[in-house]
């Protein structure tokens, strides 16, 4: 049986200390700077959330109101999710990859928080555009992902990134072996940046985008 790629089932239930483990709380942190432009009432999509976490940070912004569509390729994050507290919000989570996940109308919101990082370039930009047209004109993209630029990054980052990828193909069977930089496609679908913020001595990056009205 050929094992299903970028599925994190195996380290689900360690993944949150191991991340703390290396990175303290710099990709929570990433992400929960992104998390004050997410509009009272809104209809959002988060692909790869993990653990479930920032369903209980969203919650204790808004209350109630927002519809969340979470989309999970692994089943124990899922389970782990459904425990969180998602206050008066309605939270519908779809066991499924990202890409054969078919949205039944367009959202306010998309976030990605380090889910780019597994895909090889060949399937990033075929689920960007995807997640493109589900995201309505003038919405958000939230995009929290690991920043490597070749000429300027320390050689410290790309040791941690080829052990990164060392240990997730391992354990995830993660499909990647380097980061594509995703800026390009953002570029391409014309989409403004309205936020943006380096973390980890510029090893991480969190950007707000508005998708062209
Ligand atoms: C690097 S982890 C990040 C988890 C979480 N966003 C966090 O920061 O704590 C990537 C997550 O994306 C999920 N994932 C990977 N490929 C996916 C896909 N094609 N569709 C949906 N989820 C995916 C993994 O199962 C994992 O939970």
């Amino acid at each position: 049986m050929t094992r299903q790629k970028n599925n994190y089932d195996k380290v689900a239930r360690q993944y949150d200390w191991l991340s703390k483990l290396v990175f303290y709380r710099s990709l929570e942190n990433a992400q929960l700077s992104l998390l004050k432009f997410i509009p009272a009432g809104s209809r959002v999509l988060i692909a790869g959330g993990g653990t479930g976490w920032i369903l209980e940070r969203i919650s204790q912004l808004h209350h109630n109101g927002l519809f969340i569509t979470y989309v999970e390729i692994s089943g124990t994050m899922i389970l782990l999710s459904q425990k969180r507290n998602i206050k008066e919000n309605s939270v519908e989570f779809v066991h499924l990859p990202i890409e054969d996940f078919t949205p039944e109308q367009d959202y306010d919101v998309i976030i990605t928080p380090f889910l780019f990082d597994n895909f090889i370039p060949e399937r990033a930009q075929p689920i960007f555009w995807q997640l493109h047209d589900a995201l309505k004109k003038g919405g958000l993209w939230l995009f929290a992902d690991f920043y490597y630029d070749k000429e300027k990054s320390r050689w410290w980052q790309r040791l941690l990134l080829k052990t990164m990828y060392t240990f997730f193909r391992l354990f995830c069977n993660i499909e990647a072996d380097s980061l594509f930089d995703m800026s390009s496609c953002f570029e391409q679908g014309k989409y403004t940046v309205i936020h943006k913020r380096f973390y980890y001595f510029g090893f991480i990056q969190s950007i707000a985008y508005s998708k062209p009205a």
